[in-house]
């Protein structure tokens, strides 16, 4: 009985603050650096892809909270071009996830209209990854809600260079100006589609970028906090958004 008392207290604190922040300045455009499923797996003496799955089911209920905010964007940070490193069974592991969260939850992101994309080098990951991706891509393709962006194989370094690339051919071919403006040149990133994140938050108390939207972030707030990522609550999104909030963005202005 007592639990049950508490489970509804909870809920209701929870709801409250959701409506406390939706009525201020929702962030367009979220980004998030996932960090710290390998520690909390560590702290209970699990293997580090426990601490990988228990992240994946985050960030299926943080996809929905920012959803239900009326976020537009949210750029999740699910494999860099580095995290190759790894050993081959945490990657093999990682490759798999995609997969397990679409199987999963694919049904329930098209009935709450969200839309799934993908940015990262595609080309390089495994078939049955790529496959999974593609199908919710499509499958997703006419929702016009939230956009859940997986940043997959994905490095800011290797976007850069491959904008620039690309750009040189245009230039070459005459197909573009060698006038280079911003606008022109954001055409050409793998987030062209979208507007630079608003927020970006980094779980686990590393306080760094990790190679993630170097171009897109020169404006964005940050927030980083001390919990590990399969530990990210809805409170912790909520308290992210309501700081936002509180910042005065000049843009370089006064
Ligand atoms: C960093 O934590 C996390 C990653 C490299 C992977 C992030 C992936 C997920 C959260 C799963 C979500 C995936 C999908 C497809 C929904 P870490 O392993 O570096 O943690 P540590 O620094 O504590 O070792």
């Amino acid at each position: 009985m007592l639990g049950k008392l508490k489970f509804w207290k909870d809920k209701d604190i929870s709801t409250l603050s959701a409506e406390k922040v939706k009525k201020g300045d929702i962030p367009n455009h979220i980004a998030i650096i996932m960090d710290g499923n390998g520690r909390w797996a560590k702290k209970r003496a699990l293997p580090r892809s426990a601490g990988h799955h228990e992240g994946m089911k985050v960030v299926r209920k943080v996809t929905k909270l920012a959803n239900n905010l009326g976020v537009k964007a949210l750029t999740v940070y699910a494999f860099s071009t580095e995290n190759w490193k790894r050993p081959k069974l945490e990657v093999d592991y990682l490759m798999k996830l995609p997969e397990e969260f679409l199987d999963t939850f694919l049904p329930e992101l098209i009935k709450e209209n969200v839309q799934v994309r993908i940015m990262g080098n595609k080309e390089a990951l495994p078939q049955h990854t790529k496959k999974a991706i593609e199908k919710a891509v499509s499958e997703t393709r006419d929702n016009n809600g939230m956009i859940l962006n997986f940043a997959l194989n994905y490095g800011s370094r290797a976007e850069l260079i491959q904008a620039v690339n690309r750009l040189l051919h245009d230039v070459k071919n005459n197909s573009t100006s060698d006038e280079i403006t911003e606008e022109q040149f954001e055409s050409y990133l793998m987030s062209n589609e979208l507007e630079d994140p608003d927020l970006l938050i980094r779980t686990s108390g590393e306080q760094r970028l990790s190679n993630f939207m170097l171009w897109q972030l020169a404006y964005t707030e940050f927030w980083f906090s001390d919990v590990l990522w399969p530990d990210f609550s809805d409170e912790h999104l909520l308290k992210a958004i309501s700081e936002f909030q509180r910042r005065g963005r000049r843009y370089g202005g006064i």
